[in-house]
C-alpha cells in the first residue's frame, strides 16, 4: 500500500480508512496493554497518534519503539476518544524501519536549550521548533519567487565567484587553487595571481547587485536570490558569514518606487505566511510566550501573530537620516547617556539606534532614506545637496536593518568621480560602467537579508537558528 503523509491523514480525517503512515517516533506512552505512539513525518507540526495493542506485537519489536526510531505503520483510522486529536491510527502492522538507541539518541522528549540543539544541528530538524522554522523558511522562499514572478521580474543567477568587491568595503573570502604553502611569486615577491585558476584574485561574492544591474538594464526588472558571503568577524545574533540575500533591481524606478516595492514585497511575504503557515506560527507564538512568561510584562514582546498582522496593516514610517538623528538627539536614552555609541550627523547608525527608532519611538517599521554619502557605497545616487545619497534602509522591530538599498547613480561622470574618490578601480569595472555609457536610465534596487527576515517571521532571537547549518567565525561544523 502507498504511504499517506500525516498532514493528509489529519486533514482527511476519515474514520475506517486503512492507511500506511511512516515517520519518526516523538514520544511513546504506555500501559501494560496499550502503547500510544506520537508519530511525526515532517509534513506538519502535528503528530499522528498511533494506538498499538501490546498483545498483537512481538516484545522484541515493542522494545525498539523509542523516541527517534523510524516506523512504518499500517492500520485503521478511528475517531479519537482522547483530547488533542480527532483521529488516531489503530496499528495492525508495525515495521521498524530504523532503530534509535535511547541511551545514545540526543533528542530526548524533553526541553533542550537552543545552544544544545545548535551543537546537534544535524538532528534538530526533528524537534517541533526547528521543523516549524524550516517549513516557514521554505514557504517564504516560495513566496518570494511567487511575488516576483507575479510582477514580471526575472530571476537572474548572478555569479558566486567574483573578481569585484561590490560594496567597496566588504571583507571577502578568497577563492584560490594556489598552493598556500608554496604560492608562485612575482619578481617583486608578491603572490602571482596570474597563475591562479582565474588568472587574477577572486572571492566569494558579497552581493549580486552589480551583475543584477546589468540584467535590469535590459530585462527591466530582475531579482537574485542566492548565497552571499561576508568575512567580517561579527559574532552577533544578526550576522552570518554565509547568508542568503534577495536583490531586486529595477530600471525606471526612483527611490520612492523602490520604497513602495520594498514595503509591498515584505507585506506580501507576511501575508503569505499568515495564510499558509498558521499551524507553525501558532506553535512558535506559544513557544515565545512560554520563553517570556517569567519576564516583567513590559519586557515581553508582542504576540507573534499580532506582530505580523500589525506590520501587514500599518504603513511603514518614512523619514530621512537627518530627521532620525534629530529624533535620537532628543531621545531620553541619548540625554541619559544610555546609548553605547555616539549620535552625530555623519555616523553610521548602530543597531541600538535603529531599534530605538523602531521599537520605542515609532513602534512601527521605518524606512530611512538619504544617508551621508561617506557611510554608503559608491554606486548610490548623489543627491543635489552634495552631502547625501539616495540610500534606503528598512528597519524592523527586534531586527534593526532588514533591507539595504538605494537609487543608483546613473550619470557616468558623477559615478566615475565618486569611484576615484573612494579608490574603487575604475578600469577594472569597465563592464559595470558600460551600463552608464550605453542607454543609462534611472534605476534602483535593494537587498533583503533572508535570515533576518525569517528571524522576524518566526520570532526567533538568534540568526543561527533560522538557517539549517550556520557559518559563523570559528564554526563550520556539519
Ligand atoms: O545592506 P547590504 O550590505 O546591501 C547590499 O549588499 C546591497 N548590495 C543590496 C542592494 O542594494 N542590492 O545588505 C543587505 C541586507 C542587509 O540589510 C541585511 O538584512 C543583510 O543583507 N545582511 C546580512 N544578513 C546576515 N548576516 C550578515 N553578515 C549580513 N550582512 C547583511
Ligand atoms: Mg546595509
Amino acid at each position: 500500500m502507498k504511504r499517506t503523509k500525516i498532514k493528509d491523514i489529519l486533514l482527511g480525517e476519515k474514520a475506517n480508512d486503512t492507511v500506511v503512515a511512516k515517520g519518526w517516533v516523538r514520544t511513546k506512552r504506555g500501559s501494560k496493554n496499550v502503547y500510544f505512539i506520537a508519530l511525526n513525518d515532517g509534513s506538519t507540526i502535528h503528530n499522528l497518534q498511533v494506538v498499538a495493542d501490546v498483545n498483537n506485537f512481538d516484545e522484541s519489536l515493542l522494545r525498539e519503539i523509542n523516541t527517534g526510531a523510524a516506523l512504518s505503520i499500517t492500520g485503521r483510522l478511528t475517531e479519537s476518544a482522547g483530547s488533542g486529536q480527532n483521529i488516531e491510527l489503530i496499528a495492525a502492522q508495525i515495521e521498524l524501519l530504523g532503530a534509535a538507541d535511547p541511551e545514545q539518541y540526543p533528542i530526548q522528549p524533553k526541553k533542550h536549550s537552543l545552544e544544545f540543539l545548535r551543537e546537534n544541528a544535524h538532528l534538530r530538524f526533528r524537534t517541533n521548533t526547528f521543523s516549524a522554522i524550516f517549513r516557514i523558511r521554505h514557504a517564504m522562499a516560495f513566496a518570494i519567487h511567487k511575488y516576483f514572478n507575479g510582477k514580471g521580474f526575472n530571476y537572474l543567477h548572478t555569479p558566486i565567484i567574483t573578481a569585484s568587491d561590490a560594496e567597496g568595503a566588504g571583507q571577502m573570502f578568497r577563492v584560490s587553487t594556489l598552493d598556500p604553502k608554496n604560492p608562485p611569486l612575482t619578481e617583486t615577491g608578491e603572490i602571482d595571481y596570474s597563475q591562479d585558476f582565474f588568472g587574477k584574485p577572486t572571492n566569494l561574492t558579497v552581493s549580486g547587485q552589480l551583475e543584477g544591474e546589468l540584467g535590469a538594464m535590459a530585462l527591466g526588472e530582475i531579482y537574485t536570490f542566492g548565497p552571499t558571503f561576508r568575512a567580517e568577524n561579527s559574532n552577533t545574533a544578526r550576522h552570518l558569514a554565509e547568508f542568503w540575500m534577495i536583490e531586486p533591481e529595477m530600471a525606471f524606478y526612483d527611490l520612492k518606487d523602490n520604497m513602495d516595492l520594498a514595503e509591498e514585497f515584505l507585506k506580501s511575504l507576511i501575508q503569505y505566511a499568515l495564510e499558509n503557515c498558521m499551524d507553525d506560527l501558532q506553535f512558535l507564538a506559544s513557544r515565545l510566550q512560554q520563553e517570556e512568561k517569567d519576564k516583567p510584562a513590559d519586557q515581553r514582546s508582542m504576540d507573534l501573530i499580532e506582530k505580523l498582522k500589525f506590520v501587514l496593516e500599518n504603513d511603514f514610517i518614512r523619514i530621512t537620516y537627518t530627521e532620525a538623528i534629530e529624533i535620537l538627539k532628543n531621545s531620553t536614552p541619548y540625554k541619559k547617556k544610555k546609548f553605547q555609541f555616539p549620535v552625530e550627523w555623519g555616523i553610521d547608525l548602530q543597531s541600538e539606534h535603529e531599534r530605538y527608532l523602531v521599537e520605542k519611538h515609532f513602534k512601527c517599521p521605518v524606512i530611512l532614506i538619504n544617508y551621508p554619502k561617506e557611510i554608503k557605497a559608491f554606486y548610490m545616487k548623489q543627491n543635489d545637496d552634495g552631502k547625501t545619497v539616495g540610500a534606503m534602509d528598512v528597519l524592523f522591530p527586534q531586527i534593526g536593518e532588514i533591507i539595504g538599498g538605494s537609487q543608483r547613480e546613473e550619470n557616468l561622470e558623477k559615478l566615475e568621480t565618486r569611484m576615484r574618490e573612494m579608490n574603487i578601480p575604475v578600469e577594472e569595472m569597465w563592464w559595470y560602467l558600460d551600463t552608464r555609457r550605453f542607454g543609462s536610465v534611472v534605476h534602483s534596487g535593494f537587498g533583503l537579508g533572508f535570515e533576518r527576515f525569517i528571524l522576524f517571521v518566526t520570532g526567533m532571537g538568534n540568526i543561527r537558528d533560522v538557517i539549517p547549518f550556520a557559518r559563523t567565525p570559528k564554526n563550520a561544523e556539519f
